[in-house]
């Protein structure tokens, strides 16, 4: 693995997940250990960290960044729709806290045989986890314009789906998507960014296809309505989970999961009397979402769209 991962919003995650000496924390995206060294800093002597991730490659990379903690680290390659079975499999249940650093790391981004990024000059893959599931450019191979679109649109929030499905589906017929920078370019060329847009000069106008088609073959928004609802049962009462999301539809997923984990009655509208026996078992320990101040923004531009929100599991 390359060098280069700057872990976001650190101060504020330790803060706001007030772990301390004797604590048992789940890193559920332990990435490359950033967040991970900080946690076990911060609940030494004695506090244990489970780090999950789908990537092998990042579970590798924990091991040696954390290796100097020796058994107070459990690493586990897995899916963090698993982190209640692991957190009890691995003896760290229940926990103090738990952490979701969600997307890709910049390992993962720099590495050209993953095809994340728009110059990668390899197949788009795009799986966190190589070993499962189908890749970018299989589901683009398997998928109808219309399926396409739809992607497009759902997990992207892109406008212009229709123009860009078609476009690929045409490239593809022809042959001409081999790597994830033929994919870029069949896209940009398909919708570029309109002179003078918000987005003009700011983002590539493959950001939203490259995020949709991610999202996808990762099944980000199960997943993550799984893991959420796994760390909370895995939590003790007071613990706390802290999510870091990086776009609007996770994050929409994380704030409805407080919201609704928050009430106590969840039928719409709600009715004179309740019926469907749902108790609130978390409060918002965050009002909103705390964001990385300018300075942070500055030093680490994969922060620039990080937001994060914290709950506690109420007693
Ligand atoms: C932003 S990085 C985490 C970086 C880490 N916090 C650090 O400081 O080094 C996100 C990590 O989450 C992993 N990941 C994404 N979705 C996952 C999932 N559903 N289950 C397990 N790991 C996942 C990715 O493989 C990646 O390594």
């Amino acid at each position: 693995m390359g060098e280069g991962h700057l872990p976001v919003l650190v101060d504020e995650v330790l803060t706001s997940l007030a772990v301390g000496p004797g604590s048992s924390v789940a890193d559920c995206t332990v990435g490359g250990g950033g967040h991970a060294e900080r946690l076990l800093e911060t609940t030494s002597p004695d506090g244990r960290l489970l780090g999950i991730d789908a990537d092998r490659a990042a579970i590798a990379e924990a091991e040696r960044v954390l290796a100097r903690f020796g058994d107070r680290v459990v690493l586990r390659h897995a899916n963090f729709e698993a982190i209640y079975d692991t957190a009890i499999e691995s003896g760290l249940a229940p926990l103090d806290g738990a952490l979701f650093d969600l997307g890709l790391s910049s390992y993962q981004l720099a590495d050209p045989a993953r095809g994340f990024s728009f110059a990668a000059d390899a197949p788009p893959d795009m799986r966190f986890d190589e070993t499962s599931g189908v890749s970018a450019l299989e589901l683009i191979e398997r998928s109808s314009e219309r399926e396409l679109a739809g992607i497009l649109a759902t997990f992207g929030e892109e406008r212009r789906a229709g123009r860009i499905a078609k476009a690929i589906v045409a490239a593809r017929s022809e042959g001409r998507i081999v790597t994830a920078a033929d994919l870029a370019d069949v896209v940009a060329r398909a919708a570029p960014s309109r002179p003078g847009s918000a987005d003009a000069g700011r983002i590539h106008p493959a950001t939203r296809t490259f995020q949709a088609l991610r999202v996808a073959v990762n099944r980000e928004v199960e997943v993550l309505t799984a893991g959420l609802a796994g760390a909370l049962a895995a939590l003790k009462p007071g613990g706390r989970m802290a999510v870091i999301s990086y776009h609007s539809i996770e994050d929409r997923i994380v704030k409805r999961f407080i919201a609704r984990e928050s009430r106590d009655c969840i039928e719409e509208p709600l009715p004179p009397v309740c019926t469907c026996g749902h108790r609130a078992q978390l409060r918002a320990v965050t009002k909103g979402v705390i964001t990385p101040g300018p300075e942070e923004v500055r030093r680490n531009r994969r922060a620039r769209s990080a937001k994060l929100r914290v709950a506690e599991k109420l007693a």
